[in-house]
């Protein structure tokens, strides 16, 4: 029989999936709603110092879309807006009403060592299992020399941890941005410094749009927007890879994140590294509920495996992540057509011709493969309308 349950740092997760901080874990009231159905903890929206000014633009948010399907969005919004005294109360209440769940919170202050200290102090005798640093948000903060700012300066991000590691007395885990060139350098540094975990991703900086009739971007402030953090379904091949890396090069505990909608997407982060995964954004589109498919599914999945927990599933595809150099080139897989799905529109033909091999012809009513030609690149199987080609 398996189990979702999973331990990290001392930390009992009654099942893996945790809510990022974001809008969703904004407020004490909705918490304890995700909380009764069945979230096994959240992140707290980004706490900071009280006097630090969050004054939000509207609109703050953007989507790209496919037909009705959100599959990616962007954000321009600022961190929490509840006093240190409001969190405290929230999080002494959740964990009363739900003790099993676990509350991390995620902090955030200016680049002064008493600021930071002074913000963990506080939170070190709350109720909170953990504390999440947010070294990565894009927008807004890093104007101010905080968020991402912290998070592409490894220098930096080690000295806070360092800070923050003097006085934590519950288990640190630093938010890292996809915004480097190399993630695994940031890792290294905060992980040097003392860190307990890591958490990826925060979101890709991004610009959704621009309005071809008036040339105002989009989130449309005013005519006007910045830069924002792009999240959701379309990050996940982005959030993986990162979550990899990561995994290359530390062995500390991660908590894996970007794009997660359901149970498969928060398999794939185990089998990379996560030891749970966190969700935003699907939960903005879709609202709490997926939790009971996202539980069922990973249970479902873990006992057609034979596995016994999530933790079984940690790490299972990090040896076939290689250099290009050393992928087995000696076979080609091919084109195989299935006739009947086939509908001869021959789109396959013209863009493996445009696309450089000229492979596929369309011979007396069949789709044709020149083997010669063929260089088993896999295009048409991607473009086909009717998913009639197999690689095999
Ligand atoms: C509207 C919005 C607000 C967010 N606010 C925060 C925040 O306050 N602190 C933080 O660490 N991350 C914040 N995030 C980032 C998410 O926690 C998460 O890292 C990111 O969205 C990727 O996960 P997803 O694809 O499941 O949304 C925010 C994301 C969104 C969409």
């Amino acid at each position: 029989m398996a189990t979702l349950t999973t331990h990290v740092l001392g930390i009992d997760f009654e099942n893996p999936f945790i809510l990022a901080s974001a809008p969703p874990t904004a407020k004490i009231a909705s918490i304890d709603k995700a909380f009764t159905l069945g979230w096994g903890g959240a992140v707290l929206k980004t706490i900071t110092p009280d006097n630090l000014e969050m004054i939000e633009a509207s609109q703050r948010y953007a989507t790209w879309k496919v037909g009705n399907k959100v599959c990616g969005f962007e954000n321009i919004e600022l961190l929490s807006h509840l006093t240190i005294q409001q969190w405290l109360e929230g999080i002494k209440y959740l964990k009363q009403k739900h003790p099993t769940k676990v509350q991390i919170a995620s902090i955030m202050a200016p680049v002064i060592k008493e600021e930071w200290q002074n913000l963990v102090r506080t939170f070190n005798q709350s109720e909170v299992d953990a504390f999440e640093l947010n070294f990565s948000c894009p927008h807004g903060m890093p104007e101010k020399g905080i968020g991402m700012a912290i998070g592409t300066n490894a220098e930096i991000s080690s000295m806070i941890t360092k800070w923050v590691m003097e006085v934590a007395q519950k288990p640190v885990f630093v938010k890292l941005s996809p915004n480097v060139t190399n993630i695994a350098e940031i890792a290294r540094a905060v992980e040097n410094a003392g860190a307990n975990g890591l958490s990826a991703i925060n979101t890709v900086q991004s610009l959704m749009g621009i309005d071809l009739d008036t040339f105002e971007p989009m989130p449309n402030v005013n005519g006007k927007t910045t830069f924002g953090g792009y999240s959701g379904i379309s990050v996940k091949p982005i959030g993986l890879r990162c979550v990899a890396q990561i995994r290359q090069n530390s062995t500390l505990p991660i908590l894996g994140m970007g794009g997660v909608a359901n149970w498969h997407d928060a398999a794939e982060y185990m089998t990379v590294g996560a030891d749970v995964v966190q969700v935003c954004t699907e939960v903005m589109i879709n609202g709490y509920a997926i939790i009971e498919s996202m539980k069922k599914g990973l249970l479902n999945y873990l006992e057609s495996k034979n596995l016994h927990s999530p933790a079984d599933l940690k790490n299972r595809a990090i040896a076939n992540l290689s250099s290009h150099e050393t992928l087995p080139k000696a076979t080609q897989v091919y084109p195989h057509i299935d006739d009947e799905t086939c509908v001869k529109c021959g789109k396959c033909v013209t863009i493996c011709d445009e696309s450089e091999h000229s492979a596929l012809s369309l011979v007396g009513g069949h789709i044709m493969v020149d083997r010669k030609a063929c260089v088993g690149c896999s295009l048409c199987s991607h473009v086909c309308p009717k998913s009639a080609i197999k690689m095999k």
